[in-house]
């Protein structure tokens, strides 16, 4: 069939009519304008779609009756326009309605007929997505994988439709990734994911924003801040400050001298940074018995006999460990040199002895053997031996501590 003129027309008009005012199987007349139209702004021609003749419809008393929806429409009784009287907001008189139709009555008397139309208030994209609250913590362990999931809070928008929430949007950033849920029948909803994993030492608090979008042109925005709170984790041992502390120290000194002091670090937070300190002597050693630490501040103090003679070096291990529910802990060394002081005299000893000499006995010969010893170290161990008072003898060193008694002039001397 070939497409006429006259049909062409006739499908304008038809669209034309449908475009201005929709009309239902009722036969009703259905208008629309947007909200937040200005005062004055033509909504329809009432008197041309209910046929009525302008000449009288002021002396037939024209007039909108509906109470509640007459305050927002006028009508220009010399061309039968309705007019827009009082802003219009769709959200207050609506609310989330995707459709807003107000009902409408009007009235000519002589003879009464009533005209029955709507008005159908289009939402513009007046208002922007809203966050309940301009701020949100979320508490996320440091241990969290990559790819768990944190719930976000949801934007309101009182705008319908196209003009609703439609995406969100998070802030660049080194950790999170947003996942949106959108499409079909559901509202469009955001979750975090952690995508590299977290660090509290690193980074404690992460400040993020969320945006969220609406489908308006333009769109509008509404924004939250974000703040990611890491939990400590017990991830970090304590570490020391030395690997192997060296010190030395007088023998004899007494309990309570500081010997020195050791020192470890943990980056975790609370407990499990804080440190204790132990001497590790899993052998009983009588040496390591002799000192003591300070669980708090690491300072190691004599507590017994510091004895060089006994010992002269002392070597031990300290622990440090954390007081997370799960503890973490380290060991160091300790070497102790111990420094000797003349703290014994020396003993002499006479191992054995002639009781009798003869008077003419020759120079050198032997009439006793002494020891001396000295349990110092050193030069504090060495001894000098020397006679005292005038006899006729000498002591002559013979090895090492040992010495003799020999016969150095004659005996029977008569000076
Ligand atoms: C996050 O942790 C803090 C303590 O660090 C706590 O006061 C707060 O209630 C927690 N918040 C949530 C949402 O769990």
């Amino acid at each position: 069939m070939a497409v006429t003129e006259g049909h062409i027309l006739n499908v304008w008009i038809f669209f034309s009519i449908f475009l201005r005012f929709g009309i239902f199987a009722d036969g009703q007349i259905v208008y629309s304008t947007t909200e937040e139209a200005n005062p004055g702004t033509t909504v329809g021609n009432l008197a041309k779609d209910f046929n009525l003749n302008l000449q009288d419809i002021e002396r037939r008393g024209f007039q909108i009756v509906s109470e509640t929806n007459r305050r927002y429409f006028d009508l220009n009784l010399k061309t039968g326009v309705l007019h827009v009287k009082e802003r219009i907001d769709r959200e207050d008189l609506c609310e989330q309605n995707a459709k807003c139709s107000l009902p409408l009555e009007a009235i000519v008397n002589s003879p009464l007929n009533i005209y029955r139309f709507e008005v159908n208030v289009l939402d513009i994209n007046d208002n922007p997505p809203l966050f309940r609250t301009s701020k949100t913590t979320l508490n996320i362990s440091e241990l969290a994988f990559p790819g768990e999931q944190f719930a976000l809070p949801s934007a309101f928008d009182a705008d319908v439709g196209i003009n609703s929430v439609k995406s969100y949007k998070l802030s660049a950033n080194e950790h999170f990734s947003l996942d949106v849920q959108s499409g079909g029948e559901q509202s469009v909803s955001a979750e975090l994911v952690l995508q590299k994993a977290l660090d509290r030492e690193k980074q404690p608090l992460i400040e993020l924003k969320l945006i969220a979008v609406d489908g308006g042109k333009p769109p509008r925005s509404g924004t939250m801040q974000v703040i990611v709170n890491v939990e400590d984790v017990n991830d970090n041992i304590p570490v020391f400050s030395k690997s192997l502390y060296k010190a030395r120290l007088n023998e004899n000194s007494p309990p309570g001298t500081s010997v020195v002091t050791i020192q470890a670090s943990d980056p975790d937070e609370g407990v499990n940074g804080q440190i204790v300190y132990a001497l590790v002597n899993h052998d009983n050693d009588k040496n390591v018995e002799s000192f003591s630490i300070d669980p708090e501040t690491g300072e190691i103090t004599v507590k017994g006999d510091v004895d060089y003679e006994r010992k002269n070096a002392v070597e031990f291990r300290v622990q440090a460990q954390d007081k997370g529910h799960k503890p973490r802990a380290a060991l160091c060394k300790v070497l102790l040199e111990i420094v000797d002081i003349n703290d014994n005299v020396p003993k002499i000893s006479v191992t054995s002895l002639v009781n009798n000499v003869k008077e003419d006995a020759p120079i050198d010969t032997m009439v006793g053997m002494i020891t001396v010893t000295d349990n110092d170290a050193g030069k504090n161990g060495q001894v000098t031996l020397k006679m005292q008072g005038s006899a006729p003898f000498k002591v002559q060193n013979s090895y090492n501590n040992y010495y003799t008694l020999v016969v150095n002039g004659l005996g029977h001397t008569e000076e």
